[in-house]
């Protein structure tokens, strides 16, 4: 079976889940965006807001606008590198932040998209994706974490993953200046492509022997 069916499967699932309140609140599930069967990496959001609640896609608002400048801008495509999703798949309403109830029971969907995209890295999108994999100190903060390589088990499997600034957050903070949230939300970006994307293993393969000449 392809990825997109396996997908379908628990979207389904999903559309029909009466685990929390917010299904009964919504107007649409968001459950994805991109292209399963060429996406390298997994990238997960918070929740949907407004926008993406009335459109049923994941980073489709002002954010989402944003976050798409960002991977234009370092060459890294949303429709075919990514496969685009949120912590939780129901708008909470007033774009308020997923309880743990919410996020736990949204958590086997969440944990399903991984599993069958098995990503070559997730980036987490803010600190509701990353609390959702890794305990967090009060002290601990995005700024302190992010663009840093780690290994996150889901489900018993390990990922490499790293966290980067979510986009909302660069709306209230337009500063270009190095070290800026824009600036390193730029070089993680370029981190990643060049980590993931940036696949050089086939020179390795096609240089000829060289040795002893
Ligand atoms: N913020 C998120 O975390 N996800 C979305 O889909 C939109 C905004």
């Amino acid at each position: 079976m392809m990825k997109k069916e396996c997908l379908e499967i628990v979207e389904k699932k999903c559309q029909s889940c009466k685990s929390c309140a917010l299904g009964a609140t919504r107007t649409n599930l968001v459950f994805s965006d991109g292209n399963p069967e060429t996406a390298r990496i997994v990238l997960i959001g918070e929740a949907p807001g407004e926008t993406e609640d009335l459109e049923g896609k994941p980073f489709v608002g002002r954010a989402g606008q944003l976050l798409d400048e960002f991977l234009a801008e370092a060459g890294i495509s949303r429709q075919d590198d990514l496969y685009v999703i949120n912590t939780v798949k129901c708008r909470p309403p007033e774009n308020r932040v997923p309880t743990d109830l919410e996020k736990a029971c949204c958590s086997k969907f969440l944990k399903a998209q991984i599993d069958i995209i098995k990503p070559q890295a997730i980036v987490l999108c803010g600190a509701t994706a990353l609390k959702s994999f890794v305990e967090l100190d009060k002290k601990t903060t995005i700024s302190k974490v992010r663009g840093q390589w780690m290994t996150i088990s889901v489900d018993g499997v390990d990922y490499r993953a790293i966290t980067i600034f979510h986009p909302s957050y660069l709306l209230r903070n337009h500063s270009m200046e190095e070290g800026s949230p824009r600036r390193l939300m730029q070089q993680d970006l370029a981190e990643i492509k060049n980590q993931i994307l940036s696949d050089r293993s086939w020179m390795n393969n096609s240089q000829p022997q060289m040795a002893g000449v």
